[in-house]
């Protein structure tokens, strides 16, 4: 953790038992802990839905459920999140996690490939949170904008990808090259308007017309 990240933590509102239970289990039972958005990113994701008082939330990339479980807790009477995560042995983790936060009334999680998942999910969605394969970021994007009310939010993470979509060269890594076009594509949608948060690894925020 660097000073920065340190300071933000004694500073801000403390995140709480269940998703420090949650961020530290990462960690412990994953090889992939640093996967989970962090506090910050998720205060900020409390405070959309805080704000917005979605009464469907899509999440493309649970994880171990911390992202999920932050939105979840500020969810309005009647709001329900789907959640989709690929890889089932994450499954027992997510599951922990959201009984110790009292959330899984609020929850449904979906083990599979999102793009098979998701044009089986009925929309209309007033909140997507981005945040899987960045190779398919452009998949997702395809996937759900039709299913976004007006007004409704798309949050893409990750979308600077460590400044690689910036640096001047041409990444040649498939990652990258996903982060990139999907960034493109937005910049070329007319349908919404967006602006890229330069927060961490950088979120796309999306807003359909
Ligand atoms: C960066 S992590 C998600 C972190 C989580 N949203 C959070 O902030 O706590 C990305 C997750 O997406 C999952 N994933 C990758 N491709 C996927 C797909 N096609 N469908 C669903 N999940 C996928 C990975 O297994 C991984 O657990």
């Amino acid at each position: 953790m660097d000073a920065l990240e340190r300071y933000l933590r004694e500073c801000d509102t403390p995140q709480g038992d269940a998703l420090a239970w949650i961020e530290r289990q990462s960690w412990l039972r994953t090889s992939h802990g640093r996967q989970v958005c962090g506090p910050t990113v998720g205060a900020l994701l409390r405070e959309i839905v805080r704000l917005q008082r979605p009464q469907r939330v899509l999440e493309i990339g649970t994880f171990s459920g911390y992202a999920t479980v932050w939105m979840a807790m500020a969810l309005p009477e009647g709001g329900r999140i789907d959640t989709i995560e690929i890889n089932d042995e994450m499954e027992t983790l997510i599951r922990e996690g959201f009984e110790r936060a009292g959330v899984t009334d609020r929850i449904r999680l979906h083990i599979g490939d999102a793009l098979d998942v998701v044009p089986a999910l009925a929309g209309p969605f007033d909140l997507v949170f981005i945040d899987a394969d960045k190779r398919d970021y452009v998949a997702y994007y395809q996937a759900v904008v039709d299913e976004v009310r007006p007004g409704g939010l798309i949050v893409a993470d990750n979308v600077l990808w460590d400044g690689k979509v910036y640096a001047g060269e041409t990444p040649r890594d498939r990652q990258s090259v996903g982060i990139l076009a999907f960034n493109d594509l937005v910049s070329g949608d007319d349908r919404v308007e967006h602006f890229i948060l330069p927060l961490r690894d950088g979120l796309h925020i999306i807003r359909k017309k």
